[in-house]
């Protein structure tokens, strides 16, 4: 896979009919952001930027500088750092201060920040005034690969994550990929396993690209960084544009999640970040499909390897297995009564399963004890 030096602009682009938008991504993303700001795209009025403790005084001021270049009035609304902001009543607040602010149906929302704020933002744009148009300055890993694409917003509620949101498209996404410079190493670590995801679910390149390049990476070399930034954006897009309500192919992005939200509800939130639990997901995922004779040994040896090189954890040795059973179960439960499993069947290939027995589930799960 050819690499390309840190000035480069890529563009991939969400092909949506009328919704479609473009994913700037380039060391010029927010002066792009202001050129669409003052273009006669962009909404006429008030922008309400939404962002978090942790990256206001990082990047709020660069955004404002746009904003205001463009003739543009902004209320700025920042919210605790952190999953537990993904809540109903912060969107109450976020849609009060843009109240309060003046902020009308020809409003703007700008979401500067990870994958919480975005997620959170992007649902606050999708109710206030019944809808209005928002862009995304994703500033981690896990938003620059995943979550700023694609249109899923929501918030969690006490009786599970992100069961409360709504599919709201960003009119744009700006990408300026030096924002990493400043994210915690285990952030951009948990983030990796979104990007091997997309590897194994869709690029066997980008899985080779990925092994080759981890040290450099994990460095936050950003030439190295810009590949699988660029190539996870356009795999993203791509499975987007084809099922964007997730009636089958956008389950493919879920690999890893089945085994992985079990992973994340049994050690109570608390032990692993969401991409370190899509890990040792995959790794459980790898083991499944050698059970079902669908990959090797081999495969499953090298996904576990990638994922260890990327400093992501693969095994759990004092996992509670019948606990994380049990999660898988109430996970079911909540889906109408039928686990679906994404399963490998090569590099760059996978097949949804619903006919998985639970003791393969359960062999699969032991191999990471
Ligand atoms: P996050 O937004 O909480 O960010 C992680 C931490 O990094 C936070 O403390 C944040 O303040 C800090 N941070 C962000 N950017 C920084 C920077 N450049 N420099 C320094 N610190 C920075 O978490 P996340 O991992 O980005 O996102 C996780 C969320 O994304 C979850 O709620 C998950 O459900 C959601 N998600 C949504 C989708 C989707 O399709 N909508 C996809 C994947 C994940
Ligand atoms: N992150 C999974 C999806 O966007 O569908």
């Amino acid at each position: 896979m050819a690499e390309c030096v840190s000035t480069t602009v890529h563009v991939p682009f969400m092909p949506l009919g009328a919704r479609s938008y473009d994913i700037h991504i380039g060391p010029d993303a927010l002066d792009r952001l202001g050129a669409y700001l003052a273009s006669d795209h962009a909404p006429k009025g008030l922008v309400g930027l939404v962002t978090d403790a942790h990256v206001a005084p990082l990047y709020a001021d660069a955004v404002l500088d746009r904003v205001r270049a463009a003739g543009k009035a902004c209320v700025v609304h920042t919210l605790p750092a952190g999953e537990e902001s993904k809540r109903l009543d912060r969107v109450g607040e976020i849609c009060g201060a843009f109240l309060e602010a003046g902020m009308d149906r020809a409003g703007l929302v700008v979401a500067l920040g990870g994958g919480v704020t975005g997620d959170i933002a992007g649902f606050a744009a999708s109710v206030f005034m019944r809808g209005v148009p928002f862009v995304q300055i994703p500033t981690t890993i896990v938003a620059q690969v995943d979550s700023s694409v694609g249109g899923k917003t929501g918030v969690n509620h006490p009786l599970g994550k992100n069961t409360i949101g709504a599919f709201h498209q960003p009119d744009g996404v700006f990408i300026d990929l030096a924002m990493l410079s400043t994210l915690p190493d285990r952030e951009l670590r948990a983030g990796m396993a979104e990007v091997i995801k997309h590897g194994v679910i869709a690029d066997a390149d980008l899985f080779a690209y990925l092994e080759e390049n981890a040290a450099r990476i994990l460095a936050k070399d950003l030439d190295a960084l810009r590949v699988p930034v660029v190539r996870s954006c356009e795999i993203k897009a791509a499975v987007v544009a084809a099922d964007e309500r997730e009636q089958g192919l956008r389950a493919n992005l879920n690999y890893g999640h089945t085994f992985g939200h079990a992973i994340e509800t049994a050690s109570g939130y608390a032990r692993f970040l969401h991409g370190e639990a899509v890990a040792l997901g995959m790794c459980a995922a790898g083991e499944l499909g050698r059970l079902l004779g669908l990959v090797d040994a081999a495969f499953a040896e090298r996904q576990r390897a990638c994922c260890a090189a990327f400093g992501l954890p693969v095994r759990w040795p004092e996992m509670p297995l019948e606990e994380t059973l049990a999660a898988m179960k109430h996970d079911k439960k909540a889906r109408a009564g039928t686990l679906k499993f994404i399963v490998p069947a090569g590099m760059g290939m996978v097949v949804h399963r619903t006919d998985i027995p639970p003791e393969l589930a359960r062999a699969a799960l032991e191999t990471l004890l």
